[in-house]
């Protein structure tokens, strides 16, 4: 393609702390480079009608570092590539319509932001040639090709917060505290934030637990004269033989929401010992709010790198984080897959050596 002009950014999925950061970096990278840059909002939703994508100068950017949530908005009605309409030219989807507005708008090269499901339709768009840059976007620590995320750290800082308020309240009462983080189908938050805010149990989806070791640590921690527990527990563990615990069955496109866990976990705790149980589900807290330092500096590096990209025509790839260095990875290669906790991951064994329970 010829040199680009205009780059379109846009951020799709769940939020996370850094995504206004990640604009940022982008708008100011572009601009510095001689480049426009537009804002695509709500996902690939802002490029089914052509008014949407907007100009974003260093103005609009000014102060939203420290912010979370996104100024583009992710609100998004799925799938483009699922949604067929009736043209006078025959059938055609979404996807088709995206491209055309992109042209009609003067878009050159598009940054996505976001999560696995993002960064798929991104692989999609790419097939079809759009020239296309992903950015990987998650909470949850699960997005393969790249060691860490931003909002990762915001996420798991949040959560070490609340373990560590939840340990005076715990040890007053003689309690067993069950903290449920998110996480999907990933330990990753619950394994982070449970080493670094000191529990006795982490639960985690990789790891299917047995209810009754998870007593007997309550029971041992009260031999031993701690008298209260702190559990961590994932999202989407699950007890051994038995299924994750769900708040919303899976419909059409649209992903299971988990959720439960912690409740029945007390509930069956409390039946074992004989102890009081207490649940605190930290939701959508988590995702909330300020980035960290670290996810703010992340963000920024991964905004600059995608326009570098761009810059080099070095299209269907992924920003990815390969300490010390932010490198390209094919989106091929990336999307439809899940980065899980390995059974010998060092910070597994750490808390294993540690002393902690994993309720195996
Ligand atoms: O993927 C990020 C995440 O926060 C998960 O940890 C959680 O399961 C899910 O999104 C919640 O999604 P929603 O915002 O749709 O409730």
């Amino acid at each position: 393609m010829d040199k680009v002009h205009r780059i379109g950014v846009l951020t799709g999925g769940g939020d996370a702390p850094g995504l206004n950061a990640v604009i940022r970096a982008v708008v100011k990278s572009a601009i510095n480079r001689g480049l426009e840059c537009y804002g695509i909002p709500d996902s690939f939703d802002g490029l089914i009608e052509v008014d949407r994508p907007f100009p974003l100068t260093h103005k609009d950017v000014t102060g939203i570092l420290r912010m979370g949530g996104t100024i583009l908005g992710t609100v998004n009605r799925g799938d483009p590539f699922l949604k067929p309409f009736m043209t006078s030219d025959g059938p055609k989807d979404y996807g088709d319509r995206c491209i055309e507005i992109l042209e009609k708008t003067g878009i050159d090269a598009v940054v996505a932001i976001g999560g696995d499901g993002t960064l798929s339709l991104s692989q999609h768009f790419y097939q079809l040639g759009m020239p296309i840059v992903g950015v990987p976007k998650t909470i949850d620590n699960d997005i393969v090709g790249t060691v860490n995320c931003f909002g990762f750290d915001t996420a798991t800082s949040f959560a070490t917060e609340a373990i560590d308020r939840l340990h005076s309240t715990a040890a007053a009462h003689r309690r067993i505290m069950v903290v449920e983080v998110m996480g999907r189908y990933a330990g990753w938050i619950a394994l982070h934030a449970g080493l670094g805010g000191g529990a006795d149990v982490i639960l985690i989806p990789e790891i299917p637990y047995d209810v009754e070791k998870v007593a007997e640590r309550v029971r041992a921690r009260d031999e031993f004269g701690a008298k209260f527990t702190i559990v961590v527990v994932a999202e989407g563990a699950k007890p051994k033989g038995g299924q994750r615990s769900i708040v919303k069955a899976a419909a059409g496109e649209y992903v299971e929401r988990l959720g439960g866990v912690g409740h029945k976990l007390a509930h069956d705790l409390e039946a074992l010992t004989g102890k009081e149980a207490r649940t605190v589900v930290l939701g959508h807290l988590q995702r909330g709010g300020s980035p960290t330092s670290y996810d703010r500096v992340l963000a920024t590096r991964f905004g600059a790198r995608a326009v570098d990209l761009i810059m080099r025509g070095q299209f269907g790839k992924m920003v990815a984080s390969h300490p010390p260095d932010i490198v390209p990875v094919s989106l091929s290669e990336v999307v439809g897959k899940t980065k899980t906790v390995p059974e010998h991951h060092d910070i597994l064994l750490t808390a294993r050596s540690v002393g902690i329970s994993f309720g195996d």
